[in-house]
């Protein structure tokens, strides 16, 4: 397989990004929504429509988080399966996970028509399905297909005509869906910025101090409001809820095929202990497949190039791949008792988070801004019991509570007693990043191409734990909470807010 390709998603690569201003000085608002992804956009759409006034605060562009890491799918089932939500919580919470879901699809297709949103929405099936080296995994899909039928969504166990698997097991659910996310929010943000919704991109928030009034302090000034809403994927700074959810990376690929485009579908081939998620897209530069898969725990992989190897000898070894275009990475956060954190957040009374989404956050994102415009405004939601924050649910969350806190202490714990992977900057070579001490000072650093070293502090400025290198981004990964670094310190994503500090002066060899 040529691979030519270039490390970027496919949707930033190919939609054109309108400019906002940057905030300049301080503003009053009603309600302060941080983050421009599809989270931040769907409510300040929804708050908007109520009559408030909302300034959108984007630390870089609309969409170019998460929401444009995405693969664009939107379905009602979930990644970590809807019968795990029967077993966890019981049946009602199931059918209120699928009804919100299946709501929030249809929310987004009205906003598509709406404003006449140019993103290739598509009515499409999603399959779960297994094949004959996955038949083990047949009872799982099976499992599915029941809690689907029960959850009152359209599922049958059809294969349909021309399926390109052979296939053991499968659920099939009609009247699903899949978009360019990146132009569905980018055009979302066009269309309802105003006086009254203001969109600033380039606008980092610093800190954000919950009261009344809430007070969110960014680089270029004070931004006051009655409410504030953390639309930023895992909220910013020290929440509860960093403590109930597991910070997961994934990679994708975007891969030209010989042959004809697959019929429209979200195909989800089920393996042994993960799934491969695949979709077609089609746009003027051509017809594209897309795979994404290899999960993994943030900053836990030695070698994060490997699970982009893995994903490739997948595309060979099914689809007649000529090369690969795109490659890129996302993240997701994996909450404890397998349902999302959305609503009024514990310990405040007028901040709103939305998290721990898994891999299905564009829907969990729509599903966030009919909520929390709900909740503020003071309107009742059905669903907000569910979904509730501050809920306690010991049974269904104890295993992996436990097994992530002890997690997390035992990476505080090791990587200070055992720390450095080196002693001498000399030692790491072009492409490699290594944790070493020097005068007491505990460094990452990182040898580029040209041969020139990037050393920042190795110490996590969220809680201080020790970063990890990913080489196949060529970042620092922090294995605590998810958040993430560029090799030159800069926060990337994750719940920190300030960037690795710089060191004290380091004489580079
Ligand atoms: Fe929490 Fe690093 S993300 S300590």
């Amino acid at each position: 397989m040529a691979a030519d390709h270039i490390t970027q998603a496919l949707w930033s690569a190919t939609t054109t990004f309108k400019t906002y201003p940057q905030l300049s000085g301080d503003i009053e608002v009603d309600v302060a929504i941080v983050g421009a992804g599809i989270t931040g956009l769907s409510t300040a759409y929804n708050l908007a429509k109520a009559g408030k006034r909302v300034a959108v605060l984007e630390a870089l562009k609309v969409g170019s988080g998460t929401t444009g890491s995405s693969t664009g799918n939107l379905y009602a089932p979930i990644d970590e399966r809807l019968h795990s939500i029967e077993s966890k919580h019981n049946e009602e919470a199931m059918r209120t996970v699928a009804n919100s879901r299946s709501a929030a699809i249809d929310f987004i297709e009205q906003r598509v028509q709406e404003f006449s949103i140019d993103c290739e929405f598509v009515r499409v099936p999603w399959y779960l399905f297994t094949t004959p080296e996955t038949s083990s995994q047949n009872k799982q899909v099976e499992k599915e297909l029941e809690a689907a039928k029960k959850a009152g969504l359209p599922a049958t166990g059809e294969v349909p005509a021309g399926f390109p698997y052979q296939v053991e097991a499968m659920a099939n659910i009609a009247h699903q869906a899949q978009f360019n996310p990146l132009k569905y929010v980018q055009g979302l943000a066009a269309a309802i910025e105003s006086d009254t919704c203001r969109i600033y991109e380039g606008t980092k928030v610093m800190d954000v101090e919950d009261g009344e009034p809430c007070i969110v302090k960014t680089q270029q000034g004070t931004v006051t409001a009655r409410q504030v809403v953390m639309a930023t994927h895992s909220p910013k700074g020290i929440y509860m809820v960093h403590t109930e959810m597991e910070p997961h990376r994934e990679y994708a690929m975007a891969v030209r095929l010989k042959g004809d485009p697959l019929a429209g579908g979200v195909y989800w081939h089920q393996m042994q202990s993960q799934q491969h998620s695949v979709r077609p897209y089609s746009n003027e530069q051509g017809n594209f497949l897309l795979v994404l898969g290899e999960p993994h725990k943030v900053g836990h992989k030695e070698h994060n190039e490997e699970s982009f190897l893995k994903i490739e000898e997948y595309m060979t070894k099914h689809f007649d791949v000529d090369h690969i275009v795109y490659k890129w990475a996302a993240q997701n956060y994996k909450p404890d008792d397998n349902l999302p954190f959305i609503g009024t957040s514990p310990m405040q009374n007028n901040t709103y988070i939305a998290t721990g989404f898994a891999a299905d956050g564009l829907v969990w994102g729509a599903v966030s801004g009919m909520l929390i415009s709900d909740l503020i405004a003071g309107r009742e939601n059905k669903w907000a019991e569910t979904y509730d924050p501050k809920r306690f649910t010991p049974v269904a969350s104890a295993p992996k509570f436990i097994k992530e806190n002890v997690h997390v202490a035992t990476h505080l714990i090791k990587d200070y007693m055992f720390y450095g992977e080196t002693d001498q900057l000399k030692d790491i070579k072009a492409g490699e990043g290594k944790t070493i001490e020097i005068d007491d000072e505990k460094l990452a650093a990182y040898r580029d191409d040209t041969g020139q070293l990037h050393v920042v502090s190795s110490i996590c400025t969220h809680m201080g734990c020790v970063v990890h290198f990913n080489n196949a981004e060529k970042s620092w990964d922090c294995p605590c909470h998810g958040s993430r670094f560029s090799v030159e310190g800069e926060v990337l994503e994750g719940p920190a807010y300030h960037n690795l500090a710089k060191p004290n002066d380091i004489k580079k060899e």
